[in-house]
C-alpha cells in the first residue's frame, strides 16, 4: 500500500490522519472543498513533518474539489494515475457533521454525505479501488445509558446527521454483497473526538457556530466566551452531569491507519468497528481536569438539559483492540494539555 486517498483531509480528524499516514511514508492525495476547513491545515501538516526531518513536499498531493461533484473526484484519480501513483485505498472523511445544522438544513446533509459518497463509490469501481475507511459515528446506535456500546446493539438514530451516517453504512454494505471478493470496508464509529496534536501545529479549528463542549472548554478559558452552560445536571451519572468517551484525535487517527494496514491485509470484508477509549468522563470531571492540568479557570452553569443528549455514551472498545493492533495511549489530561497547547498557540485558529 503506498497511494491513499483522503476526503476530508484537510479537516480536523482528516488533517491528524494525513500527518500520521505521513509520518508512516505513505504517499497521500487530498480532496477537501474547504467548506468547513482551510490549506492552512495541510500547511501545518507540513510543518510538523519538516521540523522532524521528513520530506513531504513530493509526497502529498493536496486538489480542492467536491464530492459531490462526480468529476471532481475523478480528477484526483486521474492525477494519481498521471503521476504512476495509483490509488490504492480511500479514508473518507468529508462530510458535514453539525447535528444541529443537519436539523436547519437536511437536505445539505443527505446531498453531502450520501450521495457525496455514492459518487466517491462510483470512482472508486472505475478506477478499480476497493479498499475504504468511512467516517462513521457512535451517533448511529440507539444510546443505552446502562453499559457500555457495541457494535452489534441496535443502531437508530435521532437526528438527520446520524440517519446519513447509518444509512452510508448500509449503502456500503449493499455494495459489499454485491462482489463480495472484490471489496473491503471499514465503516469507524468515533465516539468524542477531541484534543490536539502534541505540536500544537495543527488541532480543532471550527467555522461558524460552537456546539461541542470541548472547543467551548477551550473558548472559556482563552475568555472568548463567558462561561459553558452545561446541559443538565440531573443524569442518572456519576455527578449527575452528561458522560462522554473522549478520545484523543491522534488516537483516532492511528486507528485509521491500524484499520487501512488491517483492511488491505485480511480477505475482503464489510466490519464496522467502535473507536473509542471505553471510559466515560462527565462535563464536570472533564472541566475540572482542564482547570487543573492547565491552570486556568473555567466557569460554568447550569441549564436544562438538551434536546436529544443521552446521560451516558461510551464504547466497547474490544474489537478495535482485538483486530487492529490498537489501543489508546492518551488520557483525559493529555487531551486537555494537548487542545490548550493548541488554542495558546493559535488563539484565531489557522
Ligand atoms: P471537519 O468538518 O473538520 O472535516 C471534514 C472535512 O470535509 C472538512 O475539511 C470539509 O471542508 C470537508 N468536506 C465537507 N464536505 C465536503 C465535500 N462535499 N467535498 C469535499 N470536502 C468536503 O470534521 P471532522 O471532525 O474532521 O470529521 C471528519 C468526519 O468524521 C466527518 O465525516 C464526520 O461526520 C465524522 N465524525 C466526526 C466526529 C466529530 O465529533 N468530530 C464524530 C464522529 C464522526
Ligand atoms: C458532550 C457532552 C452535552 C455542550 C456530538 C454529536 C456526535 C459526534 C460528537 C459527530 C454532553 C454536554 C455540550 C455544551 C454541555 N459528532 N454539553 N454544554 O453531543 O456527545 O456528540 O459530537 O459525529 O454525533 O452528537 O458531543 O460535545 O456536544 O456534548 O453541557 O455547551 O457535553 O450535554 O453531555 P455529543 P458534545
Amino acid at each position: 500500500m503506498k497511494s491513499i486517498l483522503v476526503t476530508g483531509g484537510a479537516g480536523f480528524i482528516g488533517s491528524h490522519t494525513c500527518l500520521v499516514l505521513l509520518e508512516n511514508g505513505l504517499d497521500i492525495f487530498v480532496i477537501d472543498s474547504f467548506i468547513n476547513s482551510s490549506q492552512i491545515s495541510i500547511e501545518k501538516v507540513c510543518l510538523v513533518l519538516k521540523n522532524v526531518n521528513v520530506d513531504v513536499e513530493s509526497k502529498i498531493h493536496l486538489i480542492k474539489g467536491d464530492i459531490k461533484v462526480k468529476s471532481d473526484i475523478e480528477k484526483v484519480f486521474q492525477i494519481s494515475q498521471k503521476l504512476n501513483k495509483k490509488i490504492e485505498a480511500v479514508i473518507h472523511f468529508a462530510g458535514l457533521k453539525s447535528v444541529s445544522d443537519s436539523i436547519l438544513e437536511p437536505i445539505s446533509y443527505w446531498e453531502n454525505n450520501v450521495l457525496g459518497t455514492i459518487n466517491l463509490c462510483r470512482t472508486m469501481e472505475k478506477f478499480d479501488c476497493k479498499n475504504l475507511v468511512f467516517s462513521s459515528s457512535a451517533t448511529v446506535y440507539k444510546a443505552k445509558s446502562n453499559r457500555l456500546l457495541n457494535e452489534n446493539d441496535l443502531c437508530e438514530p435521532i437526528n438527520p446527521y446520524g440517519h446519513t451516517k447509518l444509512t452510508v453504512e448500509r449503502i456500503l454494505h449493499h455494495l459489499f454483497n454485491s462482489k463480495k471478493s472484490e471489496w473491503r470496508i471499514a465503516c469507524l464509529r468515533y465516539f468524542n473526538p477531541v484534543g490536539a496534536h502534541e505540536s500544537g501545529y495543527i488541532g480543532e479549528n471550527p467555522l461558524g457556530k460552537i456546539y461541542n463542549i470541548y472547543p467551548q472548554i477551550t473558548r472559556v478559558a482563552m475568555g472568548k466566551q463567558s462561561e459553558i452552560k452545561i446541559f443538565g445536571s440531573d443524569w442518572q451519572t456519576k455527578d449527575g452531569t452528561g458522560v462522554r468517551d473522549y478520545i484523543h484525535v491522534m488516537d483516532l487517527a492511528e486507528g485509521h491507519l491500524s484499520a487501512l494496514i488491517y483492511l488491505t491485509e485480511e480477505k475482503p470484508q464489510f466490519i464496522t468497528i467502535n473507536l473509542g477509549t471505553g471510559i466515560g468522563t462527565s462535563v464536570l470531571e472533564f472541566i475540572r481536569i482542564f482547570e487543573k492540568v492547565n491552570n486556568v479557570e473555567v466557569p460554568f452553569s447550569f441549564e436544562n438539559r438538551r434536546i436529544g443528549d443521552n446521560a451516558s455514551v461510551v464504547a466497547d472498545n474490544s474489537l478495535a483492540k482485538s483486530i487492529l493492533n490498537w489501543l489508546p495511549t492518551r488520557n483525559i489530561e493529555d487531551i486537555c494539555k494537548d487542545g490548550w497547547n493548541w488554542q495558546l498557540k493559535n488563539p484565531n485558529g489557522y
